[in-house]
């Protein structure tokens, strides 16, 4: 039976080749992973390695494997996803280990350039502020998929990402999506071209673990599905 004081931790150490080492560190009420990592690193072996800065799930640089599948670890509950008392931690999959929990997210974040993730402002933009009633229809399509982190866990969690390195992936296809929604943007014939090829939404196979994974109850595979759509009447009128 396990020890309801005590924490089993296996932490990934190491680079892309490394072991899990074993930890025991004290349990306590309401502990989050991200919790664990730090007593970890705090007072056990100063040289671990991981990433935070919000801890109340806004900034999205917390996120890891955990026993074997990915989350925010700043609002992850031990207690919710401890297995026996244990908890295997490590970075996430589909990314470059930089050492131990942390990885590489450029190429996460270039994927979003490529798929023309950011805002164009349309040339005759009105010197007040753009008002899109919250109500309206074009805010509410707008809104549906707005609330991305930037944490990577749908990205880790996308199969099709394993397979194919280029694929532009469920968060920056995610992102075209909201400002293809975007009634002030004007981005939209250079956004629906990038997202069209080979390596943009007509690649994912709709499994939906992006959805099932995001920290934020999105979904991405409803997104990217708007992408199939618009790119293929983008396609019948001749603009792509
Ligand atoms: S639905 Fe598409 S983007 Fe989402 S995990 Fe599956 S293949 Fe990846
Ligand atoms: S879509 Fe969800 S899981 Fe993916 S990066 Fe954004 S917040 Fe994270
Ligand atoms: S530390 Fe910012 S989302 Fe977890």
């Amino acid at each position: 039976m396990a020890n309801e004081a005590i924490l089993f931790v296996s932490v990934w150490r190491g680079a892309e080749r490394g072991r899990f080492v074993d930890y025991e560190i004290p349990r306590g009420g309401h502990q989050t992973v991200l919790d664990a990592v730090t007593h970890i690193q705090r007072h056990v072996d100063p040289t671990l390695a991981y990433r935070f800065a919000c801890r109340v799930g806004m900034c999205g640089s917390c996120a890891m494997t955990v026993n074997g599948v990915p989350r925010w670890t700043c609002r992850t509950r031990v207690d919710k996803v401890a297995k026996d008392g244990r908890l295997e931690l490590a970075p996430l999959k589909n990314l470059p280990v930089i050492k131990d929990l942390t990885v590489d997210m450029e190429s996460f974040f270039n994927k979003v350039r490529r798929a023309e993730g950011a805002f164009v402002p349309a040339g005759d933009t009105p010197g007040d502020f753009a008002a899109v009633p919250p109500a309206s229809r074009p805010r509410t399509l707008a809104d549906a998929a707005i609330e991305c982190i930037g944490c990577g866990v749908c990205y880790s969690a996308c199969d099709v990402v394993a397979w194919n390195r280029d694929y532009l992936g469920p968060a920056a296809l995610n992102r075209a999506w909201t400002l293809v929604n975007d009634v002030r943007d004007a981005g939209n014939a250079a956004r629906l071209r990038a997202v069209a090829g080979d390596a943009g939404c007509h690649a994912c196979h709709t499994h939906q673990s992006c959805r099932t994974w995001c920290p934020k109850s999105l979904n991405p595979t409803a997104s990217i599905a708007g992408l199939k759509r618009a790119t293929a009447r983008a396609a019948m009128r001749g603009r792509l």
